[in-house]
């Protein structure tokens, strides 16, 4: 790989320890790939930050690199941690847990890491713009801003999005580059979908669909009239989640989708197969349910309004966490929503969320709108799940 003076500088251990782990991940990282140079980064989003995925070797390796002097270079935003910063002991969280949580958020503070603990980046000021390159991990969110905004990165892991910080670069490589970003087959949606509900089943549709392929082709949807910013961070969640999916091309919508053709591989999704994904995740409705949450990917403010009002003057009988980021928490008090859904029982649940939480094993069934929180809560939590349309799932919880 051909470096910079300053790349090989801090290669070399002239700019720190810190700095010169992080360049050894990405240079290792650019040889693997066959990547001829780093592209210089305007924007990073670090994953791995429960404590609960984390654990004491993870608290360990982020504890070094604050020590051996590593500082971010570049904006970089944190994925959510495992509780609500503030208000963990509503949340029923361990003091010994939370005491756990706080050094690593402690850590990556001190390494200027902006602590914001979502995955919602894009709603709270780390906002790429077109063909701008960015390290971001968070596979939801990686899709969202290669699909949606048309930034470029790959699907950076945790030391590797942290390397990018601390650096200000990364290898260029794979969705950096033009000719890795052509779509690959073309998938005829005949179903009319709509909601997060549905735009969740249709990411597992599609996602299984590429299951079948050696290399994960890049899909070019078609069929699809109009989606909300609501729906696609929906999407990008499952075809993430379900079909490894970094990156698709959404005709009329995704601002790359005109400068391509459709492929000549077509694939169709009907109405039956998105029912019969919806009642794949429906592992439960005999079981009465005891958990719901809403807010995978965090939710947006409009999000929040539409809740606030099905809440207004109700009460709920579950336990009912709103996840979402503590900005948009705050734009919630300022309108008065918070105090609408606190009154009503439900809970905000702002850093966090009910799959990075340490509630593993807590309640039994869970319902929620979001195909990859069915997905992890099963296979992670070991709940059953109900899923449903967004204001369905709030019905439930005053059920
Ligand atoms: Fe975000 Fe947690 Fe879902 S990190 S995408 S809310 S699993």
């Amino acid at each position: 790989m051909q470096l910079t003076r300053e790349e090989q500088d801090m290669l070399d251990g002239m700019y720190g320890r810190a700095t010169q782990k992080a360049m050894q991940i990405l240079a290792t990282l650019g040889t693997i790939y066959g990547a001829e140079r780093m592209l210089p980064v305007t924007s990073v989003q670090v994953a791995g930050v429960s404590y609960d995925n984390l654990g004491e070797a993870g608290l360990q390796f982020l504890t070094e690199m604050a020590e051996g002097d590593g500082r971010a270079r570049v904006l970089a935003t944190l994925n959510p941690a495992g509780m609500d910063m503030e208000n963990w002991r509503a949340l029923g969280i361990p003091a010994d847990f939370a005491e756990n949580q706080e050094r690593v958020i402690e850590a990556f503070a001190r390494m200027g890491v902006v602590t914001s603990c979502t995955c919602t980046p894009y709603l709270t000021g780390n906002v790429p713009h077109y063909g701008e390159h960015i390290a971001w991990a968070e596979s939801s969110a990686v899709c969202y801003a290669n699909s949606v905004l048309g930034a470029r990165s790959n699907r950076e892991g945790g030391p590797s999005a942290l390397a990018a910080a601390l650096t200000g670069c990364t290898p260029a490589y794979g969705l950096h580059l033009d000719e890795n970003r052509r779509p690959d087959l073309s998938v005829y949606v005949s179903a009319g979908v709509q909601g997060t509900q549905e735009f969740g089943a249709l990411g597992m549709v599609i996602g299984r669909k590429m299951e079948g392929y050696e290399s994960k082709p890049i899909p070019y949807i078609l069929g699809i009239e109009r989606a909300s910013l609501e729906e696609l961070k929906s999407l990008c969640a499952s075809l993430a989640t379900y079909g490894g999916a970094a990156l698709f091309h959404m005709a009329g919508i995704t601002p790359e989708a005109a400068q391509f053709s459709p492929p000549e591989e077509v694939l169709y999704v009907t109405r039956a197969e998105l029912e019969e994904a919806v009642h794949s995740l429906n592992l439960s409705a005999a079981e009465p349910v005891d958990f719901v949450s809403l807010g995978c990917p965090h939710l947006s403010i409009h999000e929040i309004a539409r809740i606030a009002a099905l809440l207004e003057g109700k009460q709920v009988t579950k336990e009912f966490w709103i996840t979402t980021a503590r900005p948009v928490k705050q734009m919630a008090d300022r309108a008065g929503y918070t105090q609408i859904i606190e009154a009503s029982g439900a809970k905000f649940a702002a850093d966090t969320c009910c799959v990075v939480a340490p509630i593993r094993g807590r309640f039994k069934v869970m319902a929620t709108d979001s195909a990859k929180a069915c997905y992890y809560a099963s296979s992670k939590n070991k709940f059953k799940t109900v899923f449903k349309p967004f204001d369905e799932v709030v019905l439930e919880a005053l059920r």
